[in-house]
């Protein structure tokens, strides 16, 4: 947490050259009036090319780029989409909105995806398998990917909160199919609301470019009231002014990745020795966003008393224990085509998944972490009944 804090003369100064160069918002067309300025192909072209990706498509929001990759997959009504138990409601919102049936794979001690229980949930309606790096830790995605290709599944990546992180030196947001971002106000980097996708495929690419802007193909031979369609689609696309945020805090990402990562190592170096915490895992050679510190203890009800106490300290938890109904799916029974697909009964049907975030704790990383505050936490945990 977050490009937020890092906000500064440079978000201003992209801004003002927007409409320094004639104030042109939109993305398309205006081309006598913008000067050259095109923001958001900018940062299209500069977040491709720093993940290592062939093509990027900016788009509205997180959400919004679960919706747009989904939709170049061109699902049928009764096609199942398999995503975690533990992520933001987004993921499985985006399914239903394509029409598929969401099911739900329970997750391990990583937080993510259990590649065991995923290989368990596979049908032959199953399409498409989206995998989360919750709170910025990588998701098994060579287990993943391995039973992805081995059927011809297609992966989608939500790399909401896994903006700047890789697995094996491969860049999170890469190593499916497609990868979607958020840079909503508490991500890695930020312009407001907003995401991008990330294509390996030309294909998908194009289809996801023209269902995002209502079908419009963009034919450059012909002007945009005459442009060419395929199919119907949506409005998700990006402004320029968002791009132009984007455009500066791209540049700073690493920053903002580099004192997460120091600054979790230092949270962590002293509350490891307190005897009842236990390390969430990570995949091996994992390169996490460090947004956030995560870790288990031995009850729910500990979990709860670390809240209390960081809370009393003038500190806090993010998510874990405070948010889980926003974040497990085991608690969506306002989702009546979820609660359908398991069988009439959420609540029962993920009990790995429910013991694990039941004692989970998670701590927010600041960028411009108070000296004193690794101590403070530690302090206030030592408070915690249950936890010495
Ligand atoms: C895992 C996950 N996916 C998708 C989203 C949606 O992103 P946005 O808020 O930009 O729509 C979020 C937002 O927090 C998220 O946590």
């Amino acid at each position: 947490m977050p490009g937020f804090e890092v906000i500064g003369k440079e978000e201003q100064s992209e801004v003002n050259s927007v409409f320094a160069s004639g104030g042109i918002l939109f993305r398309h067309g205006f081309d006598q009036l913008r000067n050259g300025c095109y923001k958001v192909k900018d940062f299209e072209r500069n977040f491709a090319e720093i993940m290592g990706a062939p093509y990027a498509l900016a788009v509205s929001s997180g959400t919004a780029a679960l919706r747009v990759a989904l939709a170049a997959l061109e699902l049928k009504a009764g096609d199942e989409v398999i995503t975690q138990s533990f992520t933001f409601v987004a993921t499985v919102e985006a399914i239903i909105e394509s029409k598929a049936v969401p099911v739900c794979a329970e997750i391990d001690e990583t937080l993510n995806m259990d590649p065991n229980d995923l290989i368990k949930r596979i049908t032959p309606k199953t399409k498409a398998v989206i995998a989360v790096h919750m709170l910025g830790t990588p998701s098994r995605l060579v287990e993943i990917k391995k039973i992805c290709d081995e059927r011809g599944l297609a992966l989608i990546e939500d790399t909401a909160w896994g903006c700047g992180g890789s697995l094996a030196n491969t860049k999170l947001g890469t190593w499916g199919r497609m990868g979607t971002f958020s840079f909503d106000f508490a991500k890695t980097i930020t312009t407001g609301e907003g995401g991008m996708i990330l294509f390996k495929n030309e294909e998908d690419f194009k289809k996801a470019a023209a269902w995002h802007d209502h079908g419009h193909e963009n034919n450059p031979k012909l002007p945009r009231w005459e442009d060419s369609r395929s199919s119907s689609g949506f409005n998700f696309r990006m402004s320029e002014l968002q791009a132009a945020v984007g455009l500066a805090q791209l540049k700073k990402l690493q920053t903002v990745v580099d004192a997460q990562r120091k600054n979790k190592d230092l949270i962590w170096k002293l509350i490891s020795e307190v005897k009842g915490i236990e390390a969430r895992r990570a995949p091996t050679n994992a390169y996490e966003t460090s947004d956030a510190l995560v870790f288990f203890v031995p009850s729910n009800e500990i979990a709860k008393g670390c809240r209390k106490a960081l809370v009393e300290a003038g500190l806090a938890t993010k998510i874990l224990p405070e948010a889980v109904t926003w974040h497990f799916a085991g608690t969506w029974v306002h989702m009546p085509e979820l609660v359908a697909a398991h069988g009439g009964d959420l609540k029962s049907a993920f009990p790995k998944s429910q013991e694990l975030l039941s004692r989970a704790v998670s701590l927010p990383i600041r960028v411009n972490m108070a000296e004193n505050e690794p101590l403070k936490i530690l302090e206030a945990l030592r408070k915690v009944e249950g936890l010495r």
